[in-house]
């Protein structure tokens, strides 16, 4: 049973966030259910240069601007299909922008080219790979499903997923004759989106399924502030929306046996714990105390993340004797708040800007809880990885923090299941109140421990979301007469 999924990034060849994570963990996590899933992606530099095995499949003469070659290929375990094409991709600089952050200005034509070929791989272009399914992610592969209703024949089954709802890959109307649809497309009814061409409304209106990657998160997008515009056609589509919430790929994230820690850990073994505690203060030039309540952060710095919020309670947690360990890169004004506080509160405040795996395992394992205050969050994995090395998360109640936390309230005590902290609404002073919350907890080491223990046998891993995908799969199969 064959898949193909269409996706900008995957992990560890190239991530700029979850989504590679996710990419790159579903064709294992499907393995054992007997589905077959290959991975096509952009021949970004960083791409080419892992492949371990590529054999051109074929050859285009005019791809978008230049001749380009499919690959069949393999790297890191996975196998791929990689559209070599160096006027696109082989440049400098990130998968969406440039060194400078800026973004490529051909991102229409780089971004219709993963779609177009998709479609080409779904109608059989690879003799032997013709997949049942093709599965396209976020709005970079959001043609993929277009291209193939318009393609006209037989088709397989699609589906797209939503990983961000923020970001819609819109396009000035002018580029819609170069890409290659027939001109009824360009339509409310088709990829036109209020004079422009959409790539993720494309997707969103033409598969014959729409995902996203928490049950919370597949009813945010149903009203208006989690639509982001698009809540209107996902309304008139609800039958075909589901969540299936993403799984951790828990073979890296072990912390038994995470070779990034100052020692190994797990839920018998919690003890343990403790040396990376003082490593982690140490790393990160905190006051090696260990009954400081340090709190971790691992994220990009952007508005999604609300952790303006945690910087305006930089003074609550001050005042219970807490620390904080924030690994972040992104926002200029967001990383000069920081570093303005670790400035002032040194030993107490700590900051790590940049994007480095190895300090964000340490974080995990060493912080005492996770701090996730998004203002919206399709899923987020940092939550799950925090369950899995112990350090408790302390979320706002949206998306899928609020499908993978157990607040420890009343009831949750009383039965024994809390494995974390929900706040809601997304504020400072909500904010506040669950920082003061989990000082209460951390106070009580019974408690605590057993929190703890709960958060790491919490089942994070990708095991009960692939059957969901299988059976998804499986149905549209069917229902196309695959
Ligand atoms: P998003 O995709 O919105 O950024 P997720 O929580 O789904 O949020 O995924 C973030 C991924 O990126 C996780 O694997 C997390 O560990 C990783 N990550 C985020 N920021 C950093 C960083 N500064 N250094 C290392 N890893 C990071
Ligand atoms: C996006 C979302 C995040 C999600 C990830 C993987 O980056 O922001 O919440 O976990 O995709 O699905």
């Amino acid at each position: 049973f064959k898949v193909l999924s269409v996706v900008s990034e995957v992990y560890p060849l190239v991530k700029t966030g979850g989504l590679a994570d996710v990419a790159g963990a579903l064709p294992a996590a499907l393995a054992p259910h007997g589905v077959d899933m290959r991975t096509l992606i952009p021949g970004y530099a960083a791409v080419l240069g892992a492949l371990t095995r590529a054999e051109p499949v074929h050859h285009f003469d005019h791809l978008f601007g230049g001749p380009a070659r499919l690959l069949d290929a393999e790297a890191a375990g996975l196998r791929l299909f990689v559209i070599d094409a160096p006027h696109l991709y082989d440049r400098p600089g990130g998968p969406y922008s440039d060194p400078a952050g800026v973004d490529w200005p051909d991102n229409a034509e780089r971004f219709a080219a993963l779609g177009a070929v998709a479609s080409g791989i779904g109608r059989g272009l690879v003799p032997g790979f013709v997949p049942a399914v093709v599965h396209a992610h976020d709005w970079q592969a959001g043609l993929a499903p277009a291209y193939l209703h318009y393609s006209g024949g037989w088709r397989p089954g699609t589906v797209i997923t939503i990983h961000n709802m923020a970001f819609q890959g819109k396009f000035p109307g002018t580029i819609a004759p170069q890409l290659g649809f027939p001109p009824e497309a360009f339509s409310i009814h088709g990829i036109e989106y209020y004079g422009a061409v959409g790539y993720l409304k494309a997707g969103l209106k033409l598969a014959d399924r729409i995902t996203t990657v928490s049950p919370t998160y597949a009813s945010e997008i149903l009203l208006p502030e989690g639509g982001m515009g698009l809540e209107g056609l996902l309304n008139d589509r609800a039958d075909v929306v589901s969540g299936i919430l993403n799984g951790l790929d828990t073979v890296a994230w072990d912390p038994a046996t995470d070779d990034h820690l100052a020692a190994r850990f797990d839920v018998k073994r919690l003890k343990a714990r403790d040396a990376n505690k003082a490593a982690l203060q140490r790393r990160f030039g905190l006051h090696e105390d260990p009954d400081a309540l340090l709190f971790g952060v691992v994220s990009r710095l952007s508005w999604q993340k609300g952790l303006d919020l945690l910087a305006e309670n930089i003074g609550t947690l001050l005042e219970m004797g807490g620390q904080l360990a924030l690994l972040g890169s992104g926002d200029a004004e967001l990383s000069g708040r920081f570093s303005g506080a670790s400035e002032a509160h040194a030993g107490r405040v700590a900051t790590w800007f940049g994007y480095d795996e190895g300090v964000a395992h340490l974080v995990q394992a060493g912080a005492d809880a996770l701090i996730v205050p998004s203002r919206f969050e399709p899923c987020g994995l940092t939550q799950l990885a925090a369950l899995r090395y112990g350090a408790l998360p302390v979320v706002a109640r949206v998306g899928g923090l609020a499908d993978t936390v157990i607040d420890v309230n009343e009831m949750a005590r009383g039965i024994g299941v809390g494995t974390g902290v929900q706040f809601s609404p997304v504020t400072a002073p909500a904010l506040h109140q669950a920082l003061r919350r989990t000082r209460a907890l951390f106070q009580d080491k019974v408690l605590w421990r057993k929190l703890q223990r709960n958060a790491m046998t919490t089942d994070v891993s990708w095991q009960r979301a692939a059957g969901e995908y299988d059976r998804l799969y499986r149905t549209l199969a069917a229902e196309r007469g695959v």
